[in-house]
């Protein structure tokens, strides 16, 4: 099937090629390259054997849309692109706002024009209230987003869900990802943050490789087994074959549906410490720090409907996701800047 993929040039897209090519589908990539470097690409060429059609270029742009969708015979759209950085959408919620929804509603209009009406969308398990017990479940509370990188998900769910109300024809698939972590076990394509790194694992292998000098642990006194933060990680690359598995149910049915991409495990700060440490054999120095404004103590999925409806299920472990995350990164010490 030839897949669309905007923002494929990233992080989690990268990996997603890879998984799309290795499934027998053509990925067709657009991406303006605000938060990527187009030689995640070659890449994924020089993993898979295949090239990747690129089109450098924003999501918002109507005209480079229609060429693309006029070039190309797409069966289906994976919408990754979007800004993601939590802090950043605080300072500037324009930004954030006009990229992630805009960007959303010139790519509907434009496959609407098209015929085409087959989406999955990278959502987030921010989405969820902050009052849910645990695990959650799609059918748990959303809303009470605390911050506008995460109201855009929410917005961009609604958007969706009312286009599948207004045309019957129209198939959304919302997934909302858990902490996507590690990297391909090639060592060649991985996460590459721009600057100081807010989320834990990148900031954890910086660490180890000296760019850092000691992990901020924020928090010890959360109501968990060790006083540190609680979250379901989840390998990336496992959750690239989610995307796979979901392009099997976007094309069998219509109407919207909803799926949390999680191991349904959680582990805590100073697990995912340690094992690091054990998996690599490099010491990881921390400090403990204040609690972090916004953060949970827990968040874990229930993985239980995407093993039922899609068949798929996590199979990488904290090993995999930590000896992959220091493969990528001690390779690659400066990611994809040489
Ligand atoms: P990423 O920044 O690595 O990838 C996003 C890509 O989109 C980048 O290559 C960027 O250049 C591109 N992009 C942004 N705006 C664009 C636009 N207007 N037009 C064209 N390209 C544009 O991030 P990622 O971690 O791979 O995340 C992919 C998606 O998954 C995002 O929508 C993100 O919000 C969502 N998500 C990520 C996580 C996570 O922890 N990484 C968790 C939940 C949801
Ligand atoms: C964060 C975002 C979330 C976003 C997700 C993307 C916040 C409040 N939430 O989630 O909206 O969807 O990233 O992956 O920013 N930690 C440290 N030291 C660090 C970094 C993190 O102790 O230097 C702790 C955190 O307090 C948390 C855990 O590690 O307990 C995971 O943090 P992070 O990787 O930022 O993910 P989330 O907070 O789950």
């Amino acid at each position: 099937m030839n897949v669309l993929v905007t923002g494929g040039a990233g992080y989690i897209g990268s990996h997603t090629c890879v998984e799309l090519i290795n499934a027998g589908h053509f990925p067709i990539v657009i991406d303006n390259l605000c938060n990527s470097n187009p030689k995640s690409l070659e890449r994924v060429a020089s993993i898979t054997g295949k090239e990747v059609v690129f089109y450098e270029g924003d999501v918002r742009s109507e005209a480079l849309l229609n060429t693309i969708f006029t070039k190309h015979s797409i069966d289906c759209v994976i919408h990754f692109a979007g800004l993601k950085a939590v802090g950043e959408s605080v300072a500037k919620p324009l930004e954030y706002y006009e990229n992630n929804l805009c960007s959303t509603l010139t790519l509907c209009r434009v496959m609407q024009q098209h015929g085409v009406k087959k989406l999955i969308f990278s959502s987030s398990a921010t989405v969820y209230s902050g009052d849910n017990e645990m695990p959650l479940r799609e059918t748990s509370k959303t809303g009470n987003c605390t911050n506008p990188y995460g109201w855009t998900k929410y917005m961009g769910e609604q958007i969706l869900r009312d286009l599948t109300v207004a045309d019957p024809q129209w198939s959304v698939v919302l997934l909302r990802y858990f902490n996507p972590v590690g990297a391909h076990e090639s060592g060649l394509i991985g996460e590459h943050p721009n600057g100081i790194p807010n989320n834990l694992m990148p900031f954890i292998s910086q660490t180890a490789i000296g760019k850092r000098h000691h992990l901020s642990v924020f928090g010890n006194d959360y109501p968990t087994h060790d006083g540190t933060g609680v979250r379901d990680y989840i390998h990336v690359v496992d959750l690239a074959k989610g995307h796979v598995a979901a392009i099997s149910h976007l094309m069998q049915t219509t109407g919207e549906s909803v799926f949390n991409l999680g191991t349904g495990t959680g582990y805590s700060v100073l697990d995912m410490v340690k094992a690091f440490e054990t998996a690599n054999g490099i010491p990881v120095p921390y400090e403990i720090a204040p609690r972090r404004p916004g953060d949970l103590a827990t968040c874990y999925a229930d993985p239980a409907k995407s093993k039922e409806v899609l068949g798929w299920e996590a199979s990488k472990d904290q090993t995999d996701m930590c000896r992959d995350a220091w493969k990528w990164q001690s390779n690659n010490p400066n990611g994809y800047d040489n």
